[in-house]
């Protein structure tokens, strides 16, 4: 089981080294893969606070070239020489307000799996996709323009279930990553709403491989009760 703590546009630099050496103290569970994904400022102070640790640290996004005119945009081989193991890309909010495509999305993992990344994939349906009968649809399209590989993992986050504090239901959840299974040979965590209260629930399904964590992952001891959660069902 995977356990991915996506913290957004939170904490400062030093906020992240407070937070990592605080994480580090609490005696996380070996059963469970832990990785937190800080901003892009924040992943030099998240490195080297968890270095000797077996806690990874990724970055929310990657671009698909090495190098050039691409303001504002930071590369696979930046992010390696950091010491940062993996990207999410396509996140839904990256999807909603900054334009991004199942075309840029699959060329971000593309290049980010060939630098040796590993990558967590964001994919979900918005809420009238859902009520339109069109769920599977925008999950075989956007499952389908990512390639596959043992280092992508796929994380299906219901667009609204995101930040809002509703989840899907554990028949959704079971239903959506048979679905994607069935596309595409890869683990698959649930995101959206997830919580120390909701976490048992949500793991136990069948095809749920792990978690990507938004809000709750802010939090030490929400982050780590989530952690401990998904050590004892894995
Ligand atoms: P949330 O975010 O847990 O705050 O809903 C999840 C995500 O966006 O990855």
């Amino acid at each position: 089981m995977l356990i991915a703590g996506n913290w957004k546009m939170n904490k400062t630099a030093e906020e992240t080294a407070e937070f990592c050496h605080a994480l580090k103290a609490r005696a996380l569970p070996d059963e469970v893969d832990v990785a937190i994904f800080p901003a892009f400022t924040s992943l030099a102070a998240a490195v080297q606070a968890l270095a000797d640790t077996e806690i990874a640290v990724g970055a929310q996004n990657v671009h698909w070239e090495e190098a050039g005119a691409f303001t504002g945009e930071v590369s696979a081989v930046m992010l390696r020489e950091l010491g940062v193991y993996a990207a999410i890309v396509g996140h839904s909010e990256r999807r909603q307000y900054f334009g991004e495509t199942d075309e840029s999305v699959s060329r971000r993992a593309a290049a980010a799996l060939q630098a040796g990344l590993s990558v967590i994939a964001c994919v979900g349906e918005l809420e009238a996709e859902r009520e339109a009968g069109e769920t599977e649809d925008v999950l075989r399209r956007q499952v389908l323009a990512l390639p596959e590989d043992e280092d992508l993992v796929v994380a299906y986050e219901p667009v609204w279930a995101i930040g809002t504090g509703k989840t899907a239901t554990a028949d959704q959840v079971r239903e959506a990553h048979a679905f994607i299974k069935g596309l595409l040979d890869a683990k698959v965590l649930y995101g959206g709403s997830v919580s120390p209260e909701n976490a048992a629930e949500l793991l136990a399904q069948d095809g749920v491989d792990g978690a990507l964590v938004g809000g709750a992952s802010l939090d030490l001891d929400s982050f780590v009760a989530i952690c401990e959660t998904a050590a004892r069902i894995h």
